[in-house]
């Protein structure tokens, strides 16, 4: 976690390097600072907090500043320290000649820390960044050139870091490198950007060039020089973004997540736009990679994702197991990176990431690598570190994704799951053709169903209401949608602070229904189909126990009016695809709890939105 940027140019830089923040605020928000080389020496300034404060601090030292045309910012989730001034980066060397700015955990930093307090560095902050900017420091007076200072001391560090360095000497000139933390270069005309994600640039340029681990990049107005870790020359190579800077706007919506949750029904058609042309043809899926005879043999996959992302593949385990028989195992990145797992060769791993950065699914993913599976990914960022290591890449083609909490990269991966089991269970003939042109016609139509939902989302307003001062919040469903019972708590409690858990309805008698009393709403997801009338007797039982109930449900039964307190109708669908439509009204009643409590929906405390620590 954490954002950094860096401008080396003509423009001014302050604005550049607040505004690219600013972007970059989803990756944290404890604390933010930059660097400017300002006359006669560079100067930094940070404060505590969101962005905002930082602006504030700013304000009266515009002088000092005015004419500065390079620099280097930082947005901080903390990690090493507490949210401090002291901590906040950008941190400097003893003389302060140097500053630097870092995203990442340097994992050796107490060892290298002994060392340079007994050569005489004094530490000013309990951050593992400090050991860096002292570490370069003392390469540089050993060698005098700051890129070469910058190789040398990475040689030193272990663990994931995106670094940026300035030094007074070098009046123009930034010396940016990384390993295992994103960086990427926007080049511009005789000027150059660097920035821990594409919204820090995107204004700006749209041709950047990616470094890989431990290259170094050394940037002035004029070129980029770009070296690996041995000191190799390498030509930087520039591609041309996707992203619209568009998208980075609320378009008129109070917040991101309300515009991203309305942008759904599109998301739906663009991961359609060919892969999916009429229900009785096949779907095409040319970015899976295995051939049609391994895919036919088989017999085990693996799926590995963190937060809503692993909601997502908990379903996608439900549908390729449902339309293919293949048994597949769903487990948090967390987890699995810390046990014996017996996946091999023969086991085809996906890994599910809206960020493609999740430092948890990224090191089991290079963990399964490295035991020869095949690895396919599927992510809402093609250019990220995970989609650099598949062997199979399934972009879900989501837009970029501001709010905190996911909701449209969410759909995006279920849609990536229905496509990608549709898929294999065509090449098996593992379904009847009739069942399969059935379940295609109605994923093509379910982005008219959302709209549905959305153009009567003042009902659910209404509703979620009700349940704004609540302290706890249970959500009950059955099969295919206990994940989305799932999703639909940790939305709750993401954005609403409210404790809420999601529970399949069956274990609610094994201990839950402890809870119930006429203060606990609970919220059954009750879609038609073959849980349907065992989901009901659990929501009978629930009411038994004075439950405040609440149904999402798409049946017509009247009886229902009896049992629920409020109701939450939504269109008719194939049971297969009802996490789909049930997720809508959820997320929506997270966001309106949220708004109308008056928390920081886009940017809760304590999350980020991109979490590249294990
Ligand atoms: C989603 O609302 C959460 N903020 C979080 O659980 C997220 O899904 C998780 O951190 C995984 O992120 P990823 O999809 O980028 O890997």
């Amino acid at each position: 976690m954490c954002g950094i940027v860096g401008y080396v140019g003509k423009k001014s830089v302050v604005d550049i390097l607040t505004d690219g923040l600013e972007q970059l605020e989803y990756r944290g928000y404890d604390s933010s600072g930059i660097a400017v080389m300002c006359k006669d020496d560079i100067k930094v300034y940070k404060a505590v907090g969101k962005l905002k404060n930082l602006r504030e601090e700013l304000k009266g030292h515009e002088n000092e500043f005015a004419s500065s045309t390079m620099g280097i910012g930082h947005i901080r989730w903390a990690t090493h320290g507490a949210p401090t001034v002291l901590n906040a980066h950008p941190h400097t060397c003893n003389c302060g000649n140097l500053v630097i700015v870092h995203n990442g955990i340097i994992e050796n930093y107490k060892e290298l820390k002994e060392n340079l307090i007994k050569l005489g560095c004094i530490f000013r902050s309990e951050t593992d960044t400090e050991v860096v900017a002292h570490l370069v420091a003392r390469k540089y007076s050993q060698c005098n050139d700051l890129t070469e200072a910058v190789r040398l001391a990475s040689k030193d560090i272990e663990g994931a870091y995106a670094l940026c360095v300035m030094h007074n000497d070098c009046k123009q000139k930034l010396v940016i490198t990384k390993r295992n933390a994103p960086l990427v270069v926007g080049v511009g005309l005789n000027e150059f950007y660097a920035a821990s994600d594409v919204p820090a640039i995107i204004k700006h340029t749209n041709k950047a060039v990616y470094l890989s681990d431990n290259q170094i990049a050394t940037l002035t107005p004029e070129k980029m020089e770009l070296i690996d870790g041995d000191g190799n020359k390498i030509e930087p190579k520039a591609e041309i973004l996707p992203w619209e800077p568009v998208a980075l706007s609320k378009m008129g919506y109070k917040h991101f997540m309300l515009k991203e949750i309305h942008e759904q029904p599109d998301v739906i058609r663009n991961i359609l736009v060919g892969r999916l042309h009429a229900p009785d043809e096949n779907v095409v899926l040319d970015e899976v990679k295995l051939t049609k005879e391994t895919l036919k043999n088989l017999n085990r996959i693996q799926i590995i994702a963190c937060g809503t992302s692993l909601h997502a593949a908990m379903i996608g385990k439900y549908l390729i197991e449902s339309f293919c028989g293949i048994a597949v195992d769903v487990e948090a990145s967390s987890e699995y990176i810390y046990r014996k797992t017996v996946t091999d060769e023969h086991t085809l791993v996906i890994g599910v990431s809206q960020s493609g950065e999740t430092a948890d699914t990224l090191t089991a993913i290079k963990q399964s690598k490295a035991k020869g599976s095949h690895i396919l990914i599927i992510t809402n960022r093609p250019d990220s570190a995970m989609a650099r290591e598949a062997d199979s890449l399934i972009p879900v083609s989501a837009g970029i994704e501001v709010s905190v909490a996911a909701t449209k990269s969410y759909v995006a991966q279920l849609m990536a799951f229905y496509l990608l089991a549709l898929y294999m269970a065509e090449i098996k003939e593992s379904m009847a053709v009739s069942d399969l042109t059935s379940l295609k016609a109605e994923l093509m139509i379910l982005p008219q169903k959302i709209e549905q939902i959305l153009a009567h989302k003042d009902d659910i307003q209404r509703v979620a209401k009700c349940y704004a001062n609540t302290k706890d919040f249970i959500y009950i469903a059955r099969g295919i949608n206990y994940p989305t019972a799932l999703e639909g708590a940790l939305k709750l409690k993401e954005i609403s602070y409210i404790n809420a858990t999601g529970y399949p309805a069956g274990e609610l008698k094994h201990g839950p229904i402890a809870m119930l009393d006429e203060t606990m709403p609970v919220l059954s997801i009750l879609m038609n189909g073959s849980v349907y009338e065992k989901l009901l007797s659990n929501s009978e039982e629930a009411k038994a126990r004075n439950a405040r109930m609440i149904a999402l449900t798409n049946s017509k039964d009247e009886k229902l009016n009896d049992l629920f307190e409020n109701i939450i109708r939504v269109p008719d669908v194939q049971e297969l695809f009802s996490p789909i439509i049930a997720m809508i009204p959820l997320q929506l009643i997270a966001y309106y709890i949220a708004e109308f409590l008056g928390k920081d929906v886009d940017q809760p405390r304590n999350l980020a939105k991109s979490v590249t620590v294990e």
